[in-house]
């Protein structure tokens, strides 16, 4: 067992796991690390048929510190089996942390490029597995890029992605322009092991918008992400309704801020944006997403669901930080991308209930529906007279006291096809702050949904202390921490006149039966 060494280690490590295992907040039905501290997804991959997770995992503890690469491998990306810790850090370029990457196939050979940390700063580092991804082995030649780019005054220099494009490889690695904003630098090489820097890809403008601002871009890009959404691989000829998508987490100076793409245009050395788009209205609480493509040809996303609580209580808790389902991303009609959990987490349902569809006419008090559990699938159609809004209450306690919800509305104005998406948690927990955050973030959450005719299909997963939220493909996803344990879920008209088409229900499977161990 590793000594205690980090002043915040003060639970014992064989008491992590129990401590973990025992809070009714941690959720169940998405993938969450053995206890200690988890954030980033990372080498996400569909390799021989299996699906790999690695993600960003301190074993010691719920805090972030020497990170390590923890790994978990699916049949269906549904239920997970723990493998042993990819990577660790050791004496060398990654003696302080192992931190953010991605895995590429190198003819047959299992790669991860990664961010080795040593001496607070981030140098890209290369690790080659067993056929079976199993075990990992660093590169003898790590850091295989030993600076960032000479003469730019940078802000941060981490995260990678890496991609194959005719005989080369191509990597962008994470970074900001002091004065400037975030960009990606551009690099080439023909062996993963020795790099040419080509130059930025891009650069954003921190001056624009404010850094309060929902989509203001940051001075540092984490976790860059690079696809074409639709047919053809990165750099090929496009097809005209295939634009480029450029995924980053906007950070400023130790703040994450929340995740952000461009849509454009990649060719030759650079991205050419066209527009800015926000990836998911809960900011924060989906953070560092990285995708790839499966095997039949979708674009699968994880993000990182960061917690709301102090330190201290992530600490005490002796578990931090979720992974998100996974989801499948497409292009909208409009151009933007929209997202759906994948369908086969549908295995986990059980107990179904269906709500006969109704008409609820506003301002109304929340009915109950008789819906009730901390672990839930929903599924609602709806259809939204103009000047009309849905509320949908989950995790409700008994006397309503507590309660999460969700709100969906129309403008008044027929023609507008723009509705909106609200997350109000200031009743979702008696604690400090409404949602039981007290760190940085107790703001509301809302974002704008295309509709068609008041048409809505809203999609809710409830998970305990995680909330996924899918109105018409845009996702708003947060944490709350109830305190009362109440699981009652209710609807209301809040305004105008709300036909409810459906309402369908299910409890969600544990995906895990048994505590694991911390190094499995
Ligand atoms: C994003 C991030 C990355 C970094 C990793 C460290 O959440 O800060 O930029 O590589 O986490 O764990």
């Amino acid at each position: 067992m590793t000594e205690l060494t980090h002043p915040l280690a003060t639970v014992p490590q064989d008491e992590l796991v129990a401590r973990a295992e025992a809070d009714p907040l941690r959720p169940r039905f998405h993938f969450v690390s053995p206890a200690g501290w988890l954030n980033d997804p990372n080498g996400v991959s569909h390799w021989d048929g299996t699906y790999h997770l690695f993600y960003q995992y301190n074993p010691e503890g719920a805090f972030h510190h020497r990170i390590h690469w923890g790994h978990a491998t699916s049949a269906d990306l549904v239920t997970w089996t723990d493998q042993a810790v990819a990577l660790e850090p050791s004496a060398g370029p990654d003696a302080e942390g192992c931190w953010s990457g991605v895995l590429v196939n190198d003819g047959g050979t299992p790669t991860l490029v990664y961010s080795g940390r040593l001496n607070e700063r981030e140098l890209p580092c290369v690790a080659v597995g067993s056929p079976d991804l199993l075990t990992w082995t660093k590169a003898p030649e790590n850091p295989v890029i030993s600076a960032p780019p000479a003469g730019v005054d940078i802000t941060a220099y981490r995260d990678h992605c890496v991609w194959r494009e005719g005989e080369v490889w191509r990597q962008l690695v994470g970074s900001g322009i002091r004065g400037r904003g975030g960009t990606a630098f551009l690099y080439e090489s023909t062996d993963l092991r020795s790099w040419n820097y080509i130059g930025p890809l891009f650069i954003g403008d921190a001056s624009e918008g404010d850094p309060t601002s929902s989509d203001w871009t940051g001075t540092m890009w984490e976790c860059v992400d690079l696809f074409r959404a639709g047919a053809g691989a990165l750099g090929s000829t496009p097809a005209e309704d295939a634009p480029d998508v450029l995924v980053f987490s906007a950070w400023n100076d130790g703040d994450t801020h929340h995740p952000l793409y461009w849509t454009g245009r990649y060719s030759g050395d650079t991205f050419e944006p066209k527009a800015l788009h926000r990836l998911d209205y809960g900011g924060r609480y989906f953070y560092a997403p990285q995708s790839f493509m499966d095997a039949s040809g979708r674009r699968v996303m994880f993000g990182w669901l960061q917690e709301g609580r102090s330190d201290a209580a992530m600490v005490a808790a002796g578990w931090s930080g979720v992974m998100s389902l996974p989801r499948v991303v497409t292009l909208g009609r409009d151009g933007t991308l929209e997202a759906a959990p994948v369908p086969e987490l549908a295995r986990l349902r059980q107990d179904h209930v269906n709500v006969p569809g109704r008409m609820l006419v506003g301002p109304g008090a929340p009915e109950d529906t008789g819906i009730d559990g901390t672990q839930l699938d929903l599924e609602l159609e709806l259809n939204l007279a103009p000047g009309s809004a849905l509320q949908l209450g989950v995790l409700g306690s008994d006397g309503d006291e507590e309660a999460t919800v969700i709100e969906v509305s129309r403008p008044m104005e027929p023609s507008l096809s723009e509705g909106r998406l609200r997350l109000d948690r200031t009743r979702s927990s008696l604690a400090a702050g409404g949602s039981g955050d007290d760190a940085l973030d107790v703001d509301e959450k809302s974002g704008p949904v295309p509709m068609t005719d008041g048409h809505v299909r809203l999609r809710v997963l409830v998970d305990r202390s995680a909330v996924e939220i899918f109105a018409n493909g845009k996702p708003l996803t947060a944490r709350v921490y109830p305190t009362l344990g109440g699981g009652h879920v209710s609807l209301a008209a809040a305004a105008g006149t709300v036909r409810l088409l459906s309402l369908d229900a299910w409890t969600m499977k544990d995906i895990f039966e048994d505590a694991r161990p911390l190094f499995p």
